[in-house]
């Protein structure tokens, strides 16, 4: 193990919980970066936080990239999940199709037994596109259904590489860089101190969605994340954190 404090990874769970104010931490161990049987266990100990949290009618909207597909692969239930519903949390945000979040909703609710609705709009799109696209009865609908949901799920990323990954013009790339953007998660750029500096045109959660919704459950690892992982924390409307060793550490270092 990585960690060889004379404490154990219950404590650094602690340590991290009280000071990102969460009601729940859990931490596996290893680095996911580096290894992938640690980011299986990433994804397995967010399936089963899912699992325990629950009920019945709920919407859970859920964000793309590859820690949340260890998610949704890894998705059991004994009861059938009839009347849960899966959502993306936005339109399509530049993934590549097995990491997209229409994909993971989908594959949540074939696992469990639970349905899905998908939304169909694409990345970047301008003022207009976005205003009469919001007008579209079939668009409303399901937007107002994710608007809804009472659970996240979603995944973190250093900003600069999901910025490359989404391939954003490169001034943007440069805007959000001078504002000190550290950080991405559903669609937003935050800062070191948690602060949103950019923030992506695309349908889906606002802001405002995820400050209410009432469980948010952020799920990211790996040691060069652990500054990213921090900063979304301090952005202050996470619920539960599920992350690894290596990143816990590089987080404690920053308290
Ligand atoms: O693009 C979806 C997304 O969840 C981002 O919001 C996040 O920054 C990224 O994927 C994390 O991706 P990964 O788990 O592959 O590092």
């Amino acid at each position: 193990p990585l960690y060889k404090s004379m404490f154990g990874l219950s404590e650094l769970e602690e340590k991290l919980r009280k000071a990102f104010g969460l009601s729940r931490v859990i931490i596996v161990q290893g680095d996911s970066e580096t290894s992938i049987q640690t980011k299986r266990e990433l994804g397995r100990a967010a399936c089963q936080v899912l699992r325990g949290a629950l009920k019945p009618k709920d919407v859970v909207a859920v964000t793309g990239g590859t820690t949340i597909a260890q998610v949704a692969n890894q998705l059991t239930t004994t009861t059938a999940m009839k009347d849960i519903w899966f959502v993306p949390a936005r339109g399509g945000l530049g993934e590549s199709l097995d990491y997209q979040a229409n994909t993971l909703a989908s594959t949540m609710a074939k696992r469990t037994g639970g349905h899905y609705r998908l939304l169909h709009v694409p990345d970047h799109l301008g003022e207009e596109a976005f205003a009469s696209l919001m007008q579209e009865p079939n668009i409303r609908e399901i937007v107002d259904v994710i608007r809804s949901a009472r659970v996240v799920v979603h995944g973190i990323g250093d900003a600069m590489i999901m910025a490359r990954r989404r391939k954003l013009d490169s001034e943007v790339v440069a805007e959000i860089e001078a504002e000190g953007a550290l950080a991405e998660a559903f669609g937003f750029y935050f800062d070191r101190s948690g602060a949103v500096v950019h923030q992506m045109q695309t349908v889906g959660l606002r802001l405002e969605d995820i400050v209410n919704t009432e469980l948010v459950i952020g799920v990211a690892g790996g040691k060069n994340k652990g500054e990213a992982i921090a900063a979304v924390m301090r952005f202050g409307h996470n619920d539960v954190l599920v992350t690894d060793e290596a990143a816990a550490l590089e987080m404690a270092g920053l308290l």
